[in-house]
């Protein structure tokens, strides 16, 4: 049935853990269409011949039903269409969360082609490598305009945005290779802005698990010195002219212009490209923006970097917590 209604649609393989299911509703929704379709056109070219006549033929009656079947009616369509909505959004909300073991990939979109940085610091360009049953969680931005991320065969897409980080994942089923498309139009050479998912094996691609993001974190440690970021950042959680790197991710960052915002992935990197964009609170707006100044796996190792320093306590509290008895003192030593 399933390989029936995919020959019929002309749908590429399914080659992710969540195609055959938005497939599924696809048919389902398709095949309602049609048929509704199918419905009305019958009824018009049988109410067009029954009731044929000519202009003298008095036939001013307005359309009348039962009012059960009115009611029949409105309900079955609204419960359908409800119906429609819920699976989607489930299925919505499973592309919306990646599962917390996937492996993170940096993915850079340019005029007019990919680039993939891996958690061990390697990189590849066109190529995207990744191994067979492991979710993958692809961080993305783009270096120009708006690019579009697409893998038809596991039916997954997402708009890559110059200034933000935005993210999709998948979980292939099985090794092969599958195309990237360029799904927003971008330029010139936008149709020919192609790569491919290579999916291996798990064995052949080494098990990245114990050192997820070490590496690309160190090179990002080597960016922010050569790039000139500690100049006014610092990594231990020191006051400085920039808010420091340590503890800075997942943190809510309170804004000059009031309200606050977490420092996630997407943050980072627009302040990285827009600094004047959300201003730290409490730090002079002094950073210049390095919008095509940093390659894209520059940015991706900065991010990476700073994510790596979560932990470090810091941020723009002080750096010892506060002995945990401290509160208590006062009120046991009150003077008489
Ligand atoms: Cu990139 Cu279209």
């Amino acid at each position: 049935m399933n390989e029936l209604f995919r020959t019929l649609l002309g749908l590429p393989e399914q080659a992710s853990t969540v195609a055959t299911q938005i497939d599924y509703l696809h048919y389902v929704v398709i095949t309602t269409a049609l048929l509704g379709a199918t419905g009305v056109a019958a009824a018009i070219i049988f109410c067009l011949y029954r009731f044929r006549g000519d202009a003298a033929t008095e036939n001013h009656r307005g359309p009348s039903a039962p009012f059960w079947l009115e009611l029949m009616a409105v309900g079955g369509l609204l419960g359908m269409f409800l119906a429609f909505w819920l699976v989607g959004f489930r299925q919505y909300m499973t592309l919306q969360t990646p599962p917390a073991d996937a492996i993170d990939i940096y993915v850079i979109g340019k005029q007019w082609m990919w680039s993939f940085a891996y958690p061990d610091g390697t990189v590849s360009n066109v190529e995207l490598r990744v191994p067979a049953g492991r979710p993958v969680r692809l961080l993305m931005t783009s270096r120009d305009v708006i690019h579009s991320f697409y893998v038809p065969a596991f039916r997954v897409k997402q708009d890559v945005v110059p200034g933000r980080m935005t993210s999709l994942w998948f979980e292939a089923r099985r090794p092969g290779t599958y195309d990237i498309l360029c799904a927003e139009y971008c330029g010139l050479s936008h149709s020919r802005m192609r790569g491919r998912v290579v999916v291996v094996p798990p064995s052949q691609l080494g098990d990245r698990e114990g050192e997820q993001s070490g590496d690309l974190a160190a090179t990002g440690q080597r960016v922010a010195a050569e790039r000139g970021c500690l100049r006014c950042h610092t990594v231990d959680g020191t006051p400085h002219i920039g808010p420091t790197f340590a503890g800075l991710w997942g943190s809510r960052v309170p804004l000059i212009s009031g309200g606050s915002v977490v420092a996630d992935g997407a943050y980072l990197t627009e302040s990285m490209m827009d600094p004047l964009a959300k201003l730290h609170a409490g730090f002079p707006p002094v950073m210049p923006s390095y919008f095509g100044r940093l390659s894209a796996v520059e940015t991706a190792a900065l991010v990476e970097l700073i994510r790596s320093l979560r932990d470090r306590g810091g941020g723009d509290e002080p750096l010892a917590p506060a002995p945990t008895g401290s509160l208590a003192t006062p009120t046991t030593e009150v003077p008489r």
